[in-house]
């Protein structure tokens, strides 16, 4: 078997793998009714929020997709705060459907400017919304979320948020820090096969919703509202996926939301250590640095590509290369969802092995 460390797809504990054999249920039956109603009780919990909470059939992009076209209108202005590859996304969703985008980018590797935020949301006062990502994955940053919400929030714009591979593995207190439309994947931290996308929905989101008319149909919250409120989803879901998010929920409650956050800390340090120890830089700022993703820049006649396929082929560890411009320039760990720290030993131990065959001279 494979030891997947890429920022998600993830692995999955045995629980989750055999709960997607089970055989299948109506999805407009009491049964379905039933898990979906409990996993929206979980989720609020892990979500940290009183709001509603749906479980939408699609990926992650879905899901951003369906914040964007339920809360704006063709020719609303919002921000977008982008400091990589998903960043951009989120922007392009909002531009493909008729946003006006300003675009506040960081360089890739730093987080958002704080200050920034602010200066554009003063210059600007049309904007509507922000579009933050918390953790860009495509450069292992987490964004510092609270800081940016309680700017959003003194300027009384709506804040959508990516937290697709930071929820439920990086502390994200949605209500507490006035999110209004939060989506993340099952891929991610959850240790769940891809095809889930859950978002949250906040007052004030639902607020936008009854104005929004960016086109939305597969994607309605409201119609995702009225069949929550039956036990049912308004489309036929992934239901096999719906299983092993049941009972992946359920392990997580088992853990404890502060365990489970801390559990990622530990795991997260334990891979800078060990990259440093290797005598390689980390791409993201150090103040920034993500617990569910670890970038690190190629250096001293690192070929990554190289080094990425002898990982593969000879030690069975599969990390991430870097995507778009930083192809070929750094490579990523991912350690989210089912992942402890002797999992990232087993990592490190082919790196010492992998480095050197691929050409990287350390200085140490
Ligand atoms: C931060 C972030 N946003 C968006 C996405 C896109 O999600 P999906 O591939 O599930 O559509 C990802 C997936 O890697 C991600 O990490």
């Amino acid at each position: 078997m494979e030891n997947l460390r890429i920022p998600g797809p993830t692995p999955l504990p045995n629980e989750a793998l055999q709960a997607m054999t089970k055989q299948m249920i109506n999805h407009r039956g009491d049964e379905f009714g039933k898990i979906l109603n409990d996993m929206t009780a979980k989720l609020k919990e892990l979500f940290q929020t009183k709001q509603d909470v749906f479980l939408l059939t699609g990926s992650g992009t879905g899901g951003l997709e369906a914040a964007i076209v339920n809360t704006l209108s063709p020719g609303d202005t919002v921000l977008s705060v982008s400091i990589g590859v998903f960043g951009e996304r989120f922007a392009a969703i909002a531009e493909h459907f008729g946003a006006e985008v300003i675009p506040l980018r960081s360089e890739w590797g730093k987080a958002a400017d704080v200050d920034a935020v602010r200066q554009a949301l003063q210059a600007e006062p049309k904007i509507k919304a922000v579009l933050v990502t918390h953790n860009e994955t495509s450069t292992g940053v987490t964004n510092d979320l609270a800081s940016i919400s309680s700017v959003v929030k003194q300027f009384d714009k709506l804040l959508l948020v990516d937290a697709i591979s930071s929820l439920g593995s990086i502390n994200l207190p949605v209500d507490d820090w006035h999110l209004d439309v939060t989506v993340t994947g099952s891929q991610k931290g959850w240790m769940a096969p891809p095809g889930l996308a859950m978002v949250s929905v906040s007052q004030e989101a639902w607020q936008a919703h009854a104005k929004a008319k960016m086109p939305h149909f597969y994607w309605d919250f409201s119609r995702a509202k009225s069949y929550l409120e039956k036990g049912q989803t308004p489309w036929t879901p992934a239901v096999s996926v719906v299983f092993a998010l049941s009972v992946s929920l359920e392990m997580m409650l088992r853990e404890g939301l502060p365990n489970i956050i801390a559990r990622h800390a530990r795991v997260g340090k334990a891979a800078r250590d060990g990259i440093k120890s290797l005598g390689l830089p980390l791409f993201a700022e150090e103040s920034h640095v993500s617990n569910t993703v670890t970038a690190v820049a190629a250096s001293d006649g690192l070929d990554t590509k190289k080094m990425l396929k002898i990982l593969r082929e000879e030690h069975k560890v599969v990390l991430a290369g870097g995507q778009q411009k930083l192809d070929g320039k750094i490579f990523r760990i991912g350690h989210l969802g089912w992942v402890t720290e002797n999992d990232i030993e087993i990592v490190m131990s082919a790196l010492k092995v992998a480095l050197p065959q691929a050409g990287f001279r350390s200085a140490g």
